[in-house]
């Protein structure tokens, strides 16, 4: 069975090593995750492979590495002073901050809403009175700001005022909560006391108290650059590594004299001061980016072409480099409304996540020649690109960009994986079905006792596979074979090599001479391999 909650992710998470929370030992820091032993070599295996696959592998492609803190000007020219700015409401009640286009999922989320839906949809009629019931039990525990929690016979008279004066309006239909249009308002009316004064209010989906009015919220953070907290040393922690690489790209042509089209490519962090940030590491405020600003003359290429490609490319690399099912991902357009003030179009690659679809990355944005345009009337430096084939042709490039969260694509990549699988013996194993290669381990070596001569032909071996390959090799002696196994298994480890005492030539039984037992984790078969042939057949595998 796969992932059906988050929190069977973050327990092995903890519990293996792979993500804990942030300064636990102080109690934690809200909505911040250090990687594990295991977490940093998997999330390092992502990384590894983006670049490889768009970077290494790729002609028209360099690597860049900028630094998080740049002249504050780049973020007037990138739009991001001005316009990088969530609208946020604030509850009244409890003070908890909501951002306008995350409420509706909040409140799907949010245990009172859960419960005041089962209300609705299990009765035929559920009637007022049904939900003066509900305000007084349920809702005073799970959202004690509701205004019908507070002053059930004020709210429930206005919600009597408005049913008697829609048109539908009939005896039975006044007492039958079902002919509102939608829950929406029907939580409306339940979160407002004083209609008159403020209209349908809005409530907060942690408390049910009223939210306040939407207001925009720069999401950059900020910090002084030297002893003097004033505004000349004023410094923001990027919220993209993007605009490192379009402050460079002059730099860039001039030194290593490409072409168009070519691609940048920068990993790195970022920052945002996220207003609901959440789902363990799905959003945090701090970050990291695998960004691609590709450069294209618009005149030779035809961007629509160009965008489709890139669509490809990104998919290619969430479905094929690292082993992402198909059936759980797809592609979503933004909508006019939603594009980020720099792009004429965007395709996100969205993941099925267990809290619901979300945005896994960017498969590619059009950033046209916005961002070039910005830095060279704000540098006052001449951005344009030179033909090489004819210098007196000058011109601004535009832009493909693929963008992707490297703990996003993780944190997808370990739910992917992750499998509660019941055995033909009725045991039950949590077993992570990494890609071979994306595994933050590759080969477990497990002596099968602690007998002296057999943890030296192991330790042999380990040493053997961890200098001669480029494997991952991880040494076992605790617990019994099968514990550890598991344990293995736990960790996605591909192949775990068992040496015993027919390896030492001690029991026949066990096996012959110089051979070991390599053990599959996706299909349990064991098998027998000569240890001079164990390279190849890892290699291999
Ligand atoms: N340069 C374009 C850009 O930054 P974005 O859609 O805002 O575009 C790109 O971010 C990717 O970065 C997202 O698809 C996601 O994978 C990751 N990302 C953005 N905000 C994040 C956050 N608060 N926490 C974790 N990952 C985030």
């Amino acid at each position: 069975m796969p992932a059906t909650s988050l929190d069977q992710i973050v327990s092995l998470c903890k519990r293996k090593g792979f993500i804990f929370p942030g300064s636990d030992i102080y109690g934690g820091l809200a909505n911040t995750w250090d990687y594990g032993p295991l977490g940093v070599e998997l999330k390092n295996r992502v990384k590894k492979a983006w670049w490889n696959h768009f970077v290494r592998q790729c002609e028209d492609m360099v690597g860049l590495d900028a630094a998080i803190l740049m002249n504050p000007r780049t973020w007037e020219a990138s739009g991001h002073v001005g316009s990088f700015a969530d609208k946020m409401s604030a509850c009244r009640r409890c003070n908890k901050l909501t951002r306008e286009d995350h409420w509706e999922g909040l409140i799907l989320q949010s245990e009172w809403y859960k419960s005041l839906q089962e209300l609705y949809f299990s009765k035929e009629t559920a009637t007022l009175e049904d939900l003066k019931k509900w305000g007084e039990k349920t809702a005073k525990k799970l959202a004690p700001n509701l205004a019908l929690v507070r002053n059930s016979s004020v709210t429930i008279s206005w919600l009597a005022e408005f049913l008697e004066k829609t048109s539908i309006a009939t005896k039975e239909a006044v007492d039958n909560v079902h002919i509102l249009s939608s829950m929406r308002q029907l939580i409306s009316y339940l979160a407002t006391e004083q209609f008159n004064q403020t209209g349908l209010q809005l409530p907060c989906p942690y408390c049910g108290g009223e939210l306040s009015e939407p207001k925009p919220f720069n999401l950059m953070f900020k910090t002084h650059q030297g002893v003097l907290e004033e505004s000349s040393t004023l410094v923001y922690l990027r919220p993209e590594t993007a605009q490192g690489i379009f402050v460079n790209f002059k730099n860039v042509v001039d030194s290593s004299h490409m072409r168009l089209p070519f691609g940048i490519a920068q990993i790195g962090k970022a920052f945002r001061n996220e207003i609901t940030p959440g789902n363990f590491t799905f959003r945090t405020r701090e970050f990291e980016q695998m960004e691609i600003e590709y450069f294209f003359d618009p005149a030779a290429q035809d961007w629509k072409q160009l965008y489709e490609n890139w669509k490809e490319r990104s998919e290619k690399f969430i479905e094929e480099v690292l082993g992402i099912k198909k059936e759980n991902l797809r592609l979503r357009d933004h909508d006019p409304d939603e594009l980020a003030h720099y792009a004429k179009r965007t395709t996100d690659i969205e993941y099925k996540f267990p809290f619901g679809w979300g945005e896994l990355c960017a498969a590619v944005a059009y950033r046209t020649d916005f961002d070039l345009n910005q830095h060279q009337t704000f540098s006052g430096q001449d951005l344009r690109y030179t033909d090489p084939d004819d210098p007196s042709k000058k011109f601004i490039p535009h832009v493909m960009e693929p963008s992707f969260g490297a703990d996003r694509v993780t944190l997808a990549v370990l739910i992917d994986a992750y499998e509660e699988q019941t055995l033909p013996n009725g045991d039950v194993r949590t077993v992570m079905h990494f890609k071979k290669g994306i595994a933050p381990i590759d080969v477990a070596i497990l002596p099968l006792s602690k007998k002296e001569n057999l943890i030296r032909k192991a330790q042999e071996l380990y040493k053997k596979i961890m200098y001669e390959t480029d494997l991952t090799v991880h040494f076992d002696v605790t617990g019994s074979i099968g514990k550890r196994y598991r344990r293995q298994d736990e960790a996605g480890t591909p192949k775990c090599v068992t040496i015993d005492f027919g390896t030492i030539g001690e029991d026949a039984g066990q096996g012959p001479p110089d051979t070991v037992t390599v053990r599959d984790r996706d299909t349990l078969e064991q098998i027998r391999v000569p240890i001079n042939g164990l390279l190849e057949a890892l290699k291999g595998s």
